[in-house]
């Protein structure tokens, strides 16, 4: 059992309800600079992150680290099984966002037939790419994501979770697209210079960064944590 199992979300009419779920330890960081990955939550924390996805429609991803998903978790049986469960398609969604620099037909994520991301990258930005469905959203080397998840509305997304990484949460946050935070905190202090955090980039309007706490489950030595984005 994970706190998420039986989570529902509110909606929107004109654009998925959206959440952000990160990973982060005691003193902040979300990158471990020792393996340059997310540091890793314990053994509750997959599970959670696993039931989150099961109830969203479509996965949002900057390329930086999109790119090395495999996508063969999207085809395992048992998530889809979760999935149909949760009343979702068994296939999910993905989506990763790009300026267009840093993708190439050997990266992970393009490497099965019967799984296809789609790939947002500016006008005028051209890729090619196997196994992938390029779009193009923004003007002058920047995406709009506004424009990308009213596009995934309209396409029948109604839940949007986005797992970053931290440069690609700070758009949305900014745009007034996120409605909800979840942050795992896992039991460990990494210290370090320069480290990322959850979320990177401008400093935020002081009414994009507030929160209101759903709920705070401890799991072992990890809590899960479950903020709404507050609009007062
Ligand atoms: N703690 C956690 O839960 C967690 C979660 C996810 C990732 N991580 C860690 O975070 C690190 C990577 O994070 P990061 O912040 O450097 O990278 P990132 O957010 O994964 O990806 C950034 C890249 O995504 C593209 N992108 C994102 N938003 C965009 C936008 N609005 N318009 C255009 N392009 C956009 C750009 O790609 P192009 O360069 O192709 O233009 C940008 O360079 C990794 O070490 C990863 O393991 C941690």
């Amino acid at each position: 059992m994970t706190p998420y199992d039986e989570i529902s979300f509110g909606s929107h009419p004109d654009r998925p309800y959206t959440f952000i779920n990160m990973v982060a330890t005691v003193d902040g960081k979300a990158v471990d600079p020792g393996t340059r990955q997310a540091p890793s939550g314990g053994p509750h924390d997959r599970q959670a992150f696993l039931a989150l996805r099961a109830h969203a429609d479509v996965l949002i991803y900057g390329a930086t680290t999109g790119k090395d998903v495999p996508p063969e978790e999207f085809l395992d049986a048992d998530f889809q099984a979760a999935r149909k469960k949760a009343g979702r398609d068994p296939l999910m969604k993905f989506v990763l966002l790009s300026h267009g620099g840093h993708l190439s037909t050997a990266d992970k994520i393009f490497g099965n037939p019967d799984f296809t991301p789609i790939v947002y990258v500016p006008e005028g930005v051209e890729l090619e790419l196997k196994n992938a469905d390029v779009r193009h959203a923004g003007r002058g080397g920047g995406l709009d994501v506004a424009a990308i998840v009213q596009e995934l509305k309209r396409d029948g997304a109604d839940i949007a979770i986005c797992e970053g990484g931290p440069t690609t949460n700070e758009p949305f946050l900014r745009d007034g697209l996120i409605d909800e935070f979840f942050l795992t905190v896992s039991p460990r202090i990494l210290g370090g210079n320069a480290v990322l955090t959850a979320v990177e980039g401008e400093v935020l309007p002081p009414e994009r960064g507030k929160l209101e706490l759903v709920s705070a489950e401890p799991a072992g030595d990890e809590v899960f944590l479950r903020y709404r984005v507050s609009v007062k």
